[in-house]
């Protein structure tokens, strides 16, 4: 049955809120509360079987874009723990701090910056207490030791961004790499935050992709946040993320980290059923020689003090051709791997409404990123060819891609539950597949339906499982 048989005139409705990618999520497998056999952990969450591979497929697509692809960046993984002097000299433990007021009436606790027209969330009182910082820094003890020995104290990273300043010289030394270069890492991160919510928007468990780019002091850096800013609105559009959903947001100085020089916040339209519908999906801000200077051992203040007399190490560059050693500048995109998730979810959902009212979710995922690949469904599933067959077809694609064999249904009730996935494929096995050694291909987005052999079935697929292409908007 082709697309138009069944919806006639369909109406696209996007995904109205987050509840409705909750609820679909949980329904498809993709994100479950966690711990619920306990009563659920506040703003936790666990990635299902779909989720996983939906996850994995856009870190391996960040991956690909920025140190397969090009020529200039490399990876590491550095661990999640870190000398504690790191987060001393970091900033982080000075300045890692939400503002924290309470309500005198309702004795709620909130983050200070979030409160709209001084209004209690809670109660609608404004009577506040003083702000206060909180640092959101995670705590744990390393080693069998007494519970308050100093000394035992560590964080778990709040940024995976100083495990790469901190292998800095490691990175360039051993890869023998001349500015400008870039260290990419993926990882966890956790931030113990005061009001978390909104889904994996914001967890204090969370995953990041962050790059810093290293460029000579005298570099236009400014032009650089630009063109970091452009290069990721042109993967966002791959990863089939409109751009009308995207919004720029200039940091004001005001609002500035202590690092930074230029933030600009790539925002994403979470809540498009509210007046102000953006949250930030990303940052790309120029960290200036900030990290390296300050994890450096020679790197002197304007008294001529050293700033660091802890570190072991001189994290300086020296330029072979101006023969100038100084600290090398900083353009650091930082995203989120489940924001990321999110705003892709949110693009992809659609439903559609036919003539008679009846209405089905599909999920125009970009191939690339679609958790299954392709669906073998045989239609008859009382004959043991045709089942024999299709699940030898899906054999035959497992090495290549992801497949999955389902024959729980009627086949109307198997293709909605794949669109519903964002299944790309749908690989229909039939009487005549036995005798002309071919099956027919339904494509997602048109329903429309193509005869292949099933000898070309592998190279069929590959070739059209590529990204989207990019959007002349963009
Ligand atoms: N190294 C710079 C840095 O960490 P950030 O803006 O604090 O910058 C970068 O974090 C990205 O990490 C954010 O844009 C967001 O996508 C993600 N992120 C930060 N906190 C998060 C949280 N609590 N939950 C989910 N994602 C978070």
């Amino acid at each position: 049955m082709c697309f138009s048989c069944f919806f006639g005139n369909p109406v696209f409705v996007p995904a109205p809120n987050i509840d409705t990618i909750v609820s679909l999520a949980k329904r498809r497998g993709f994100v479950f509360p966690s711990s619920e056999v306990y009563g659920g952990l506040g703003s936790a969450w666990d990635y299902g079987p779909l989720g996983v591979e939906l996850c994995n497929n856009v870190k391996q697509a960040w991956w690909r874009w920025l140190v397969h692809e090009r020529d200039d960046i490399e990876g590491v993984d550095s661990s999640i723990i870190l000398n504690r002097l790191v987060w001393k000299y970091s900033g982080h433990e000075a300045t890692f701090n939400d503002w924290l007021i309470d309500c005198r009436k309702c004795n709620g606790r909130f983050r200070a910056d979030k409160i709209v027209d001084n209004k209690c969330p809670s109660c609608g009182a404004s009577d506040w207490t003083e702000a206060r910082p909180f640092n959101t820094m995670l705590q744990t003890k390393l080693g069998a030791v007494a519970a308050d020995d100093p000394t035992a104290l560590a964080y778990l990273r709040p940024e995976t961004a100083q495990g790469i300043f901190i292998n800095f010289l490691n990175v360039q030394t051993t890869m023998r790499r001349k500015l400008p270069f870039g260290i990419a890492q993926v990882g966890k991160s956790f931030r113990n935050e005061v009001t978390p919510g909104n889904f994996i928007l914001r967890t204090r468990e969370f995953e990041q992709m962050e790059m810093e780019y290293f460029v000579a002091p005298t570099a236009e850096h400014s032009k650089l946040v630009d063109y970091w800013v452009e290069q990721y609105l042109e993967w966002f559009g791959s990863l089939g993320i409109n751009r009308e959903n995207l919004f720029l947001y200039e940091v004001p100085s005001e609002e500035l980290a202590h690092y930074s020089k230029r933030t600009v916040d790539i925002m994403y339209k979470y809540f498009p059923e509210r007046e102000k519908p953006w949250e930030e999906l990303m940052g790309i801000a120029w960290r200036t020689d900030f990290d390296l200077g300050t994890h450096s051992k020679n790197k002197l203040d304007a008294e001529g003090k050293r700033i660091n007399p802890d570190s072991t190490e001189d994290l300086s560059y020296f330029d072979e051709v101006a023969k100038q050693r100084f600290y090398p500048h900083v353009i650091e995109p930082a995203a989120g791997v489940n924001r990321t998730v999110l705003a892709v979810l949110m693009d992809a959902y659609s439903e559609k409404t036919n003539d008679k009212g009846e209405t089905r979710v599909i999920l125009k995922l970009s191939p690339q990123l679609a958790p299954i690949k392709a669906a073998i469904l045989p239609l008859a599933k009382n004959k043991p060819e045709i089942v024999g067959m299709a699940k030898a077809i899906k054999r035959s694609l497992q090495p290549v891609l992801r497949a999955v064999y389902d024959d729980t249904g009627g086949i109307g009730k198997l293709y909605a539950r794949q669109d519903e996935i964002g299944t790309p494929f749908c690989i229909t096995v039939d009487h005549q597949s036995l005798e002309d050694e071919a099956v027919t291909v339904r494509d997602r987005d048109t329903w429309e339906q193509e005869r292949i052999k099933v000898t070309d079935l592998a190279e069929h697929l590959q070739k059209r499982l590529k990204p989207f292409p990019v959007p002349e908007s963009i």
